[in-house]
């Protein structure tokens, strides 16, 4: 870590310089404060610009240090120095000014950003709310209004943006250092402005935060971050700078503690770790100027927008005309849609769908750096795909499936140059969930492994490795979730009563919504393929409904009766007397929201510890990964790993032990219970 000062005629350039995001560690908190001493003290400096090296400006407070006690000189008080300063110091943005980088950039006199920075207080999505005055001083600068959306939301807004908000004083052309010196130049002949902290916040009607309150309760769920961070704003709306800054402290340090900021704090390392597994350090990836994909189905046409999203040219091919003609309406309808809800402007969805060349003739594929296969679920559909492009692409182009439950060894079987496919699991939407399994066989080569992470880098989306086997990792666990479901039936508990538990949980459906939402006969097909490997799933009810034609939302019935036209879910009476008589002879209970999320989350445990243990899964925090992005597990209660450690893994055990002994799941696996005297999944890791 590096603060260095120059000198260019009367405005001193303090250079802050800590890779890799200059994030706010206690020695540069340190370093700052000195800056300000040594530059209020230099009577030949008149102006002061803070700018950054390296990819961004300061971008926030240095969240591996959240961990342990703080250590002064705390943020609140540098800020307040910087703010004290005798000479206006101006901020000079670009990357990113978040959290801490923000509030920071408060407490200079001025701001100045390139076009294409970004500035943002996203506290809240790691748990906490801002701590050195992000709720105080934001309000008097630009309104209570903007303050809460920027806040509650968490998203950053870009420099224009913030300039319109008031947020950034002026948007510098061309060189940042340049231009932020210039900008120095002429305030410092003006007097210096009033302080933010001596600002009034704009007076509001009552009913503001009201509806505030209403709208970010809504979106928050159980989150408790978003809430808290209104009643800091709230407060500082009412209260002097002092009191409203000393709310936010206490605030901000309580939820720092709290289990839901230490299970957000664990997301966001496993995520920025995720796309850079140690084992492939070193190995550089294929490059990908090009992509095309097989199948134009639902999951055909989400790859083939994720790839365009991206900048990449894409192929499409189908098995004739009119199929071509069918996969690129289905890939208009995302386009369109997006269009309809704001997302994307009209010019922009016409150049991406110019990028896309639909046609039946593999012949297109001769060049393509990579192709993705998404075509039915067939092994024998799959491997005559695959035997074409084979013959047809470059024999180091990048060959992927997108199968959910074939095994790609089996897939890929007999194909020339085997080290160049591997399996690329997308969830559906493809476009928009950031799910990415990445699976090799036993022959994909380390730069094609590679290349599947990088690909997810470029397309935004959150990858993890996962070993063949029924499912993947995702897949697999689903398995299990479904699985529990339906032993609770049988032991009393009804399918609305399972899905407002799983709810009140904070998954945003219960797993019967999500079968009928979804279709229950895709999960059937795959029972069948399994017990034709002599495997015995246990779906009774499943079974069942899908005999009987229930199949969900798309049938009119599935575990609910729908209306016509109507997605919302009514209990069915056929569905109950289904369930009694499969329960028949069953001890019955009463089950509470509680006792229901045990029953279903722990048994998931188990089973990613197994895959653990079989290195399907190299980390906990992988299937965390899983689990958050494509299965909709609450983020705050960091993935169902991190939830068995925080809640005890003894009694995870213990729990599991009682369930087994019901006859209501299975035993806890031996990895488990090697986890259990190791302390957490570590051991199982790697
Ligand atoms: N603290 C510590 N490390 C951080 C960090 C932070 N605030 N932000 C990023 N990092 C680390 C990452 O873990 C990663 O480390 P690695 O290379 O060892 O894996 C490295 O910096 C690079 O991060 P990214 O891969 O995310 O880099 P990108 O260039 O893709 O993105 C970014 C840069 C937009 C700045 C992104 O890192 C980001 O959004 N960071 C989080 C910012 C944030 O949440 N700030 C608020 C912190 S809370 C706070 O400030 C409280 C205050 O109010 C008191
Ligand atoms: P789909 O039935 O919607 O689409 C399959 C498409 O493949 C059809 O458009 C069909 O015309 C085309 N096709 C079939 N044979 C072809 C061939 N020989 N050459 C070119 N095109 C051919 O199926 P969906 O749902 O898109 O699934 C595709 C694959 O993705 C399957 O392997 C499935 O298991 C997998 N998958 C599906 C998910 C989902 O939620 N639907 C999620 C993740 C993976």
């Amino acid at each position: 870590m590096t603060v260095t000062i120059a000198r260019e005629g009367s405005i001193a350039v303090v250079t802050v310089d800590n890779p890799p995001v200059n994030a706010l560690s206690q020695a540069l908190r340190q370093a700052l404060v000195e800056a300000v001493a040594e530059l209020d003290a230099d009577g030949a400096v008149k102006a002061v610009v803070l700018i950054c090296a390296g990819r961004t400006f300061i971008a926030g407070a240095d969240v591996g240090e959240f961990g342990k006690p703080p250590q002064p000189p705390h943020l609140p008080d540098v800020v307040a120095r910087i703010e004290g300063a005798s000479k206006p110091w101006v901020a000079a943005i670009h990357g990113s000014a978040l959290g801490g980088g923000l509030e920071v950039a408060l407490g200079c006199a001025y701001r100045v950003a390139v076009a294409s920075a970004s500035l943002g207080l996203p506290e809240v999505r790691l748990g906490i709310i801002p701590g050195a005055g992000g709720t105080v001083r934001l309000p008097r600068l630009i309104g209570p209004a903007a303050a809460v959306d920027l806040v509650t939301g968490g998203s950053p807004v870009g420099a224009k943006k913030a300039e319109g908000l008031e947020l950034v004083d002026a948007v510098i052309d061309g060189d940042l250092r340049a231009g932020a010196i210039a900008f120095a130049g002429d305030v410092a002949a003006k007097p210096l402005p009033q302080p933010i902290s001596a600002r009034a916040v704009p007076a509001v009607e009552d009913s503001f935060w009201e509806s505030a309150e209403k709208a970010v309760a809504a979106k928050a769920k159980r989150e408790a971050a978003p809430l808290r961070a209104l009643a800091s704003i709230r407060n500082a709306s009412r209260t002097d700078f002092a009191a409203g800054m000393a709310f936010e402290r206490e605030t901000f340090l309580e939820l720092r503690g709290s289990a839901q900021a230490a299970a957000l704090r664990h997301v966001f390392f496993a995520e920025r770790a995720a796309p850079r597994p140690p084992e492939l350090s070193g190995v550089t990836p294929r490059a990908i100027r090009s992509a095309a994909v097989i199948g134009g189905g639902t999951m055909g046409a989400g790859i083939a927008a994720a790839l365009r999203d991206a900048g990449l040219p894409v192929v499409l091919v189908e098995r004739d005309g009119a199929a071509v003609e069918r996969g690129m309406a289905n890939i208009r309808a995302i386009y369109d849609g997006a269009v309809k809800r704001g997302r994307l402007v009209q010019a922009v969805s016409d150049e991406r769908m110019a990028g896309v060349a639909g046609g039946d003739d593999y012949g297109l594929l001769a060049d393509t750096d990579l192709v993705i296969e998404a075509v039915f679920e067939d092994l024998a559909v799959k491997r005559a795909v695959f035997e074409r492009l084979s013959g047809i692409c470059r024999p180091d182009a990048v060959l992927a499936t997108n199968t959910s439950y074939l095994d790609p060894a089996a897939i890929s079987e007999g194909i020339g140059h085997p080290e160049r496919f591997l399996g690329l699991h997308f969830f559906s939407p493809a476009h928009v969930m950031k799910l990415l399994e990445i699976v090799p066989t036993g022959t994909t080569a380390p730069d094609v492994l590679a290349t599947g992470f990088a690909l997810a880098r470029l397309l935004g989306k959150i990858p993890v490795r996962a070993g063949i086997c029924d499912g993947f990792i995702g897949n697999r666990i689903l398995k299990v979730t479904r699985a529990q479901a339906e032993r609770l039936l049988l032991s009393g508990a009804a399918p609305s009563t399972v899905d407002a538990a799983m709810r009140a949980f904070g998954l945003p459906m219960g797993p019967f919504e999500a079968q009928d939402l979804g279709g229950l006969d895709i999960a059937a097909f795959q029972r069948r393929a399994a017990r034709e490997r002599g495997e015995t799933p246990f779906a009774p009810v499943a079974d069942r409904l899908c005999a009987a034609g229930r199949l969900g939302q798309k049938t009119g019935g599935g575990w609910y009766d729908y209306m016509p036209g109507e997605r919302t879910p009514t209990p069915s009476e056929a569905v109950a007397a289904i369930i009694a008589e499969e329960a028949a002879g069953r001890p019955q209970r009463a089950w509470d929201e509680a006792a229901i999320a045990d029953a279903i989350v722990l048994p998931m445990v188990n089973e990613a510890a197994r895959i653990l243990e079989e290195r399907v899964a190299l980390r906990a925090a992988d299937v965390d990964l899983v689990k958050i992005h494509g299965y909709g597990f609450p983020r705050w209660r960091g993935g169902p790993m991190h939830y068995a450690e925080a809640r005890g893994l003894c009694e995870v055990v213990a729990v599991l032990d009682r369930l087994c002994a019901d006859g209501l799941a299975e035993p806890p696996c031996a990895g488990l219970r090697r986890a259990v005297e190791a302390g957490g999944f570590s051991l199982l890791a790697g």
